[in-house]
């Protein structure tokens, strides 16, 4: 049977107490399938046709299951682009958009050999990419899964200077090859309370052993892939500066600073070798 507008909008208003955003979103999958402002903001009686109620009612059954909007829409924004996103891969978060600016800055010429080790969806190495046409980057995920995202997205953004490798991080690099390794590895702790809540998004880009084993494996890989005065940039967790550091220096890095995000909260170290 089809459904209206309205329909919607009361079934919404009916879950509000249990789901926060879900106003909020249900009006954005609704503007995403392209039902006028005007009928929105009237929460109008207008009836919608058999396909958009089908699409409707996915959309509330996903939902309610608890799988993100980004994933129910197949979509994502990352530095202005958009980015295809299903359950093979993590959703990009706001956060990460400061090492991309981070490495923006560092103005790299054309020829710099720049790896980013855990790609996922493949948005940092191909926003990069995009902002800056003269650098490559090879880009590496151990999940097949995650790489046929970031093959979809290298096609969508035709971003043909990304290549994409099945690797244990940076193993498939050679000694003094690199001039910058790029990372935001899974940072996780397997225990941690608030995986609950991340259970649609695969594991291995959350979950790492204490939390740090993945810095550490990246941070010894890079100390020799990358050439003397070499960068390495890495995005962690708020409270983890200080471990991370520690990695860093351990692995025979110098010049080790840390930034913080737009909450002011400890988000990126960088360091040389
Ligand atoms: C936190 S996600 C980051 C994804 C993406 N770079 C982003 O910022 O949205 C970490 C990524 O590391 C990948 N990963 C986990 N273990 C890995 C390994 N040993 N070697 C390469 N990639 C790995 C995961 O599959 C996941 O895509």
């Amino acid at each position: 049977m089809n459904q209206s507008v309205k329909y919607y909008f009361a079934l919404a208003r009916s879950k509000e107490s249990q789901y926060q955003n879900i106003l909020r979103d249900l009006k954005y999958f609704l503007k995403s399938l392209g039902v006028n402002d005007t009928i929105i903001t009237l929460e109008d009686e207008y009836d919608l046709s058999a396909e958009e109620t089908l699409k409707l009612d996915t959309f509330f059954s996903s939902y309610l299951a608890g799988i993100p909007l980004d994933y129910i829409l197949n979509k994502s924004e990352f530095m202005g682009y958009k980015f295809y996103v299903d359950s093979r891969a993590l959703i990009p978060r706001p956060e990460t958009e400061l090492i991309v600016e981070w490495v923006l800055d560092l103005s790299l010429n054309k020829n710099a050999t720049i790896f980013e080790a855990g790609t996922g969806s493949g948005c940092i190495a191909i926003s990069i990419c995009l902002k800056n046409k003269d650098l490559k980057i090879l880009a590496s995920d151990l999940s097949g899964q995650a790489l046929e995202v970031a093959q979809i997205n290298r096609e969508l953004h035709n971003a043909f200077n990304v290549t994409f490798i099945q690797s244990n991080w940076l193993a498939c690099s050679i000694e003094n090859s690199l001039d910058l390794v790029i990372s935001n590895p899974p940072y996780i702790k397997p225990n941690d309370p608030h995986l609950k809540d991340l259970n649609h998004e695969p594991f291995i880009a959350l979950i790492t052993e204490n939390g740090s084993q993945s810095f550490f494996q990246i941070a010894s890989q890079a100390i020799y892939s990358l050439k003397p005065g070499g960068k390495i940039i890495f995005e962690h967790g708020h409270s983890q500066a200080a471990e991370v550091s520690n990695i860093l220096k351990d692995c025979g890095f110098k010049n080790i600073v840390t930034c913080k995000d737009f909450q002011g909260l400890d988000r990126y170290t960088h360091a040389n070798k």
